[in-house]
């Protein structure tokens, strides 16, 4: 049966078969292509959506806005600062309200408790812009990414390094299950990804023919891998006081050029980015006076050097979001 999402919410892949993703990423590479073509694709003109950033976001929001617009929406932008929500009008209220203004509503803030609620009570479809537990708009721009430059999904061996039991850990581990790679986290036993979601993933991979794999060796994560990927180590909404002792538990796990040389010939960097790769950034510049480490995650040199499609990434947020929007929102 052929793939239908109209109307459905986005909020983690948790609730996307394989098909659908597929779909999904298909739909981006058509769009990726009238893009570059510079052919106009205004197929949803007349709707309205609405976006919600409880943390902060230059990526997401600029992705949504520029494919709401390509598609000749008309696009409203909400922080905490500028709307009632959550100090003087609740989640479900909220929802209510904006779902009979907007086609469709994305939210980027706290538990995924939040962008549940919202999608509870919105009555049009509300899609995750990141959440502490996953980011599903990031999976759709990696997985397209991985096939682009490696010509394949299936079989790949995908290792990710560093906090994986933060959103990207938990969301990549269950995009690999799912689509059929290899996935490796690498990572101290503290910041393992939760036994619950390991043993859904690995009930994935049990059908798409992956795996899922857990270590503390960073020797063994990186060795003969597709794909190096990387994220900050310490995320949004997480309390400054814990920068020391999550440096002290990631130091170790730093891509860096002896950890990409033991990668497969080939292997790609990835990362969702922001990075703090160098110190041109206030926290980078803090870390370093306070800590003495310049780069965090990743090297400057791996981050700039060929391997590295940050930025290939980055543009794929746009495409893949605009594909999540038309899937859902298009009669
Ligand atoms: N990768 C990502 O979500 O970036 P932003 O935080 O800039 O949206
Ligand atoms: N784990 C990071 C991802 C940013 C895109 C964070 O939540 O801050």
């Amino acid at each position: 049966m052929a793939v239908d999402l109209h109307g459905r919410h986005f909020l983690t892949l948790l609730d996307y078969t394989p098909e659908e993703i597929r779909c999904l990423l298909d739909t981006a590479k058509m769009f990726k292509e009238l893009k570059h073509a510079g052919t106009p694709h205004r197929y949803l003109a007349g709707k309205n959506i609405v976006l919600l950033f409880e943390k902060t976001s230059t990526r997401t929001r600029c992705a949504f806005e520029v494919a709401g617009l390509d598609l000749g929406m008309g696009v409203t932008c909400l922080d905490p600062g500028s709307s009632q929500m959550g100090k003087k009008e609740s989640i479900a209220d909220t929802a209510r309200v904006l779902g009979r203004m907007f086609d469709g509503i994305e939210y980027r803030g706290f538990g995924q408790e939040r962008v549940e609620e919202l999608a509870k009570y919105a009555g049009v479809p509300v899609w995750n812009g990141l959440t502490d537990q996953f980011h599903p708009t990031q999976m759709l721009a990696d997985l397209l990414t991985i096939e682009e430059k490696l010509g394949r999904l299936e079989g790949v061996k995908f290792t990710y390094m560093g906090d994986a039991r933060n959103n990207m850990g938990n969301s990549l581990m269950i995009a690999c299950a799912k689509m059929g790679l290899h996935f490796t986290a690498c990572a101290p036993k503290a910041l393992f990804p939760a036994e619950e979601l390991v043993e859904k993933a690995r009930g994935f991979a049990a059908a798409s023919g992956g795996s899922v794999t857990l270590t503390e060796d960073v020797e063994a994560g990186a060795a003969g891998a597709d794909v190096l990927y990387t994220d900050i180590w310490v995320s949004m909404g997480e309390p400054e006081e814990v920068w020391e002792s999550r440096i002290a538990l990631l130091r170790d796990y730093q891509i860096n050029a002896a950890v990409m040389a033991k990668a497969a010939p080939g292997a790609v960097f990835m990362h969702c980015l922001p990075s703090f790769h160098d110190t041109k950034t206030d926290i980078g510049a803090q870390i370093a006076e306070k800590y003495g480490i310049r780069e965090m995650e990743v090297t400057d040199e791996v981050f700039e050097s060929e391997r590295s499609v940050v930025f290939d990434e980055a543009e794929n947020r746009m495409h893949t979001i605009k594909a999540v929007i038309y899937a859902t929102l298009a009669p």
